[in-house]
């Protein structure tokens, strides 16, 4: 939370003057040129509901992807009580393509506690929801309520590491960019300040190729004085991704799909999806996967797909027959395939 003014810095933290100077031309920079963005209609106090999702949709996802799912969820379920009495495979069906599907059963079992019990005002009654952790309660209660919170994503924690040349390496340099964060924050703006750092992170303090000559911090960035702006924040080595492989089962008639619904846990829970082998670290010969094959047929190898989850990578060989169904199941098109197995359906 922001120091008073009469309290001394401590190390790594501005002085009283500089940081009235940040926030100032930090607020005005975001008047000036913060997106304009669908769940920012409404201004400092926007609608609780539009808020929860855009957060829900925007963690570990960016912008540009969640735009349209939001308009589409916002046209199909205009208010909280509509996303309640939706059906919930309706729901996951809405949200496929957009990844980390846990996100869509949490938000429509949360939709039916907010339903029913009314938005909470603070970021402890949000904490209480399923899908909401820690970051997207303070980013809710700032920007929904205008309450001061100490909102910090990755953005945030680059702009941080950049603005204070801090040589902790990520990820052990939370804990003090969350402080130098919190000893910058505003009292008086909080969702527009914690939203400015999101676009000055996302638009100009960018991980690769930072914009220095337009941002409005240039002179006090202590990372910009060193000529490298870009080597910040400082990373341990990255640990590899391991390697995953399987077969998906693709039976097509009219252009539609034999689907069947993933399990409840693992994975895309709940999703629907293609037959196919468990994954494992091993690669699968053909006469390995036809054994798991949903019944024998005229399976043709018609190529692979990857896709890179969080934690491993995942490779699929994919078969192809053309005949009746196999199994429980039913005939879908590929709009309400997550992206996975979208990759298989357009071999
Ligand atoms: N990422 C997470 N929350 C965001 C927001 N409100 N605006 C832009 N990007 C975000």
């Amino acid at each position: 939370m922001p120091r008073l003014a009469h309290t001394p810095p401590s190390a790594g933290e501005k002085p009283t003057a500089t940081r009235d100077k940040l926030r100032k031309s930090l607020l005005s920079w975001y008047d000036r040129q913060g997106r304009k963005l669908p769940w920012r209609e409404g201004g400092t106090h926007s609608d609780p509901y539009k808020v929860w999702l855009s957060e829900i949709m925007l963690q570990q996802t960016s912008v540009a992807a969640v735009t349209p799912y939001f308009l589409r969820f916002l046209d199909r379920w205009p208010d909280v009580f509509a996303l309640a009495a939706a059906e919930r495979e309706a729901v996951l069906g809405a949200w496929a393509g957009l990844g980390y599907y846990s996100r869509a059963r949490n938000l429509h079992a949360a939709a039916q506690m907010l339903a029913r019990h009314g938005f909470p005002k603070d970021e402890a009654g949000w904490r209480e929801l399923p899908g909401v952790g820690a970051y997207t309660a303070a980013a809710i209660a700032a920007i929904a309520y205008g309450r001061a919170a100490n909102v910090v994503d990755g953005n945030i924690e680059r702009v941080m590491a950049r603005l204070h040349a801090v040589e902790t390496p990520q990820p052990g340099a939370k804990p003090q960019l969350r402080a130098l964060a919190a000893d910058l924050a505003t009292p008086r703006r909080p969702g527009d300040w914690a939203q400015a750092l999101m676009d000055l992170g996302a638009t100009l303090c960018t991980p690769r190729s930072p914009r220095c000559s337009l941002c409005p911090w240039r002179s006090d960035c202590a990372a910009f004085r060193t000529g490298s702006p870009e080597g910040y924040p400082r990373h341990a080595p990255k640990p590899l991704r391991p390697e995953r492989y399987g077969a998906a089962f693709r039976i097509e008639r009219d252009g539609l799909f034999w689907l069947i619904r993933r399990p409840e846990r693992g994975l895309l829970a709940g999703m629907a999806g293609f037959p196919t082998t468990p994954w494992r670290a091993r690669k699968w010969s053909r006469r390995e996967a036809l054994e798991r094959a949903p019944a024998p047929r005229d399976w043709r190898r018609i190529g692979q797909v990857r896709h890179v989850f969080t934690h491993f990578a995942l490779t699929l060989d994919v078969y192809a027959a053309s005949a009746g169904p196999a199994g429980a199941g039913w005939w879908g098109d590929a709009s309400i395939l997550p992206t996975l197995f979208r990759k298989a359906a357009a071999l």
